[in-house]
């Protein structure tokens, strides 16, 4: 059976002081977890949140890494720099990537086969924004940025973690409702199901104002593995909520 996966993506948000009394308030209220659990740091914190974390039941995330190996590509990170501290899981593709930093489908899809190289597990981010999804656009996009990272990387799908982050609800306080954010997932498990026979075997995450109050619910769809959080990350009782609410 695979365990539920909850994952704080703590986006630039932070510093050395509130770190360590955020993960430290985490690493007493998680005795016995019923999921994985992983916060994704800034890049800057991940010497400090490796060591804190040590030998504990957290695993350590990423935020996003480099396409490339290594080389003259100022300000990136490469994934054998990520590995080298013990970095598990890197968030790729992120809704915040791809509108800023004007990320396609095809590097999300490179960075995603990157990390793979290197062990380390991408966690896809797919999800449509309030315009396409007001014009009956959702599943093509969602199957669209999906698809990309599923031409690249061929069998090794199986090793990905996919997360359904519908822009409309991210750090908007409306999530979609269990039944919106169940049908969306449901498309991504079918696609998954045609891509590979592991297809079961793959987290799909929800990601969109997930809180203490409606991660019970969410969690509970049959195709929901997990959670993708933002600010309720930042916060040790929110946080533990939500891991709580998964089993
Ligand atoms: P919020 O939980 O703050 O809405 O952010 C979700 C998200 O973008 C996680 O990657």
């Amino acid at each position: 059976m695979k365990k539920k996966l909850i994952a704080g993506n703590w986006k630039m948000n932070g510093s050395l002081s509130s770190n360590e009394v955020l993960i430290k308030q985490l690493l007493l209220g998680l005795s016995t977890p019923n999921c994985d659990v992983a916060v994704c740091v800034p890049s800057v914190f991940l010497g400090q949140a490796q060591a804190l974390i040590q030998s504990s039941r957290l695993d350590l995330g990423a935020q996003d890494v480099s396409m490339y190996e290594s080389g003259a590509f100022t300000g990136e990170v490469s994934p054998a720099m990520l590995k080298d501290f013990g970095v598990r899981y890197c968030i790729v593709g992120h809704s915040e990537r791809r509108q800023y930093h004007f990320e396609t489908d095809a590097q999300v899809a490179a960075k995603a086969r990157s990390a793979l190289a290197h062990g380390i597990t991408p966690i896809v981010c797919v999800g449509e924004t309030l315009a396409e999804r007001e014009v009956g656009k959702t599943e093509e996009v969602v199957k669209r940025q999906l698809a990309a990272v599923i031409h690249i990387n061929g069998h090794c799908i199986s090793e990905i973690v996919v997360a359904y982050e519908p822009i409309w609800a991210i750090g908007t306080g409306v999530t979609a409702s269990t039944g919106q954010a169940q049908q969306v997932h449901a498309v991504l498990r079918a696609q998954l199901k045609a891509a590979t026979p592991h297809a079961d075997q793959i987290r799909l995450l929800y990601g969109g104002s997930m809180n203490a109050a409606n991660a019970g619910q969410l969690l509970a769809q049959p195709d929901i593995d997990g959670g993708l959080v933002g600010g309720a990350s930042l916060k040790a009782q929110d946080f533990l909520s939500i891991i709580a609410a998964a089993h």
